[in-house]
């Protein structure tokens, strides 16, 4: 086996922060780019109702479903998408740290969402793997509201917690459209989408070389 080019994994304790949504528009775009596996660690399995609704005519995504399966020995892919439980263990997360070269936080800028964050990220702080550098991680501000004071808020928030934020994804309708038709962001034509690809350009662009926009 060869090893996987990139291994992402997409984690926040919240429940509803956006990592399903985050991780199936990724495999959506890195397929357009190579062979992508998409394993939900989620017993919810909802990546894996995305894959299975996904049309046949575009690029093929395998998926894994599976939540208690041990990821070392999994089939080679360029890319591989960890979408996570919004409850994962302190055992499994050291486990999945161990597994991926990045890891991208979804936050909502609600203050309960950051609250719950917070504690996330300080316990995050605590695993050897991650402090160590080895784990590239990035947050992704999601179902942001332009120019609202929440925006404000989260970015002071990732200032003074020293995170760096790869990109801002608006609170749209598109995104629901795009998961009840199993698709991405980028397979649609509207223009609403559209407005929101340059955000999935940085964070294409993190995930495949580490730079942030603007660097
Ligand atoms: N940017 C957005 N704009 C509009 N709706 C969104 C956006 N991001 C997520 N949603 C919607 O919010 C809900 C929660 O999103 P999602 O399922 O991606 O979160 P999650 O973190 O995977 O949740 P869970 O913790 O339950 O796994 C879904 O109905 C999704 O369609
Ligand atoms: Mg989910």
């Amino acid at each position: 086996m060869t090893n996987p080019q990139c291994r992402v994994l997409v984690l926040n304790s919240k429940g509803g922060s956006g990592k399903t949504t985050l991780s199936t528009n990724l495999a959506s775009l890195l397929a357009l780019r190579g062979s992508v596996l998409l394993a939900d660690l989620d017993p919810q399995r909802s990546s894996v109702s995305w894959g299975n609704r996904r049309p046949a005519s575009l690029p093929k995504i395998d998926l894994i479903d599976d939540p208690e399966r041990d990821f070392r020995g999994y089939p080679a892919r360029d890319y591989v998408i960890f979408d996570a439980p919004a409850g994962l263990k302190r055992g499994r997360l050291e486990d999945m740290l161990g597994e991926v070269e990045v890891l991208l936080v979804p936050i909502a800028p609600s203050p309960f969402d950051m609250d719950a964050s917070r504690e996330f990220l300080q316990r995050l702080d605590e695993i050897k793997r991650f402090r160590k550098g080895k784990v590239r991680m990035g947050v992704i501000a999601n179902r942001v509201k332009a120019r609202s004071q929440a925006e404000r808020l989260l970015a002071q928030f990732l200032v003074d917690l020293d995170l760096p934020l790869v990109a801002t994804l608006h609170d749209s309708q598109v995104y629901v459209r795009a998961a009840l038709g199993g698709l991405g962001l980028a397979d649609l034509r509207a223009p609403e989408a559209r407005k929101e690809l340059p955000q999935w350009a940085r964070i294409l662009r993190f995930v495949q070389t580490g730079e942030l926009y603007g660097t």
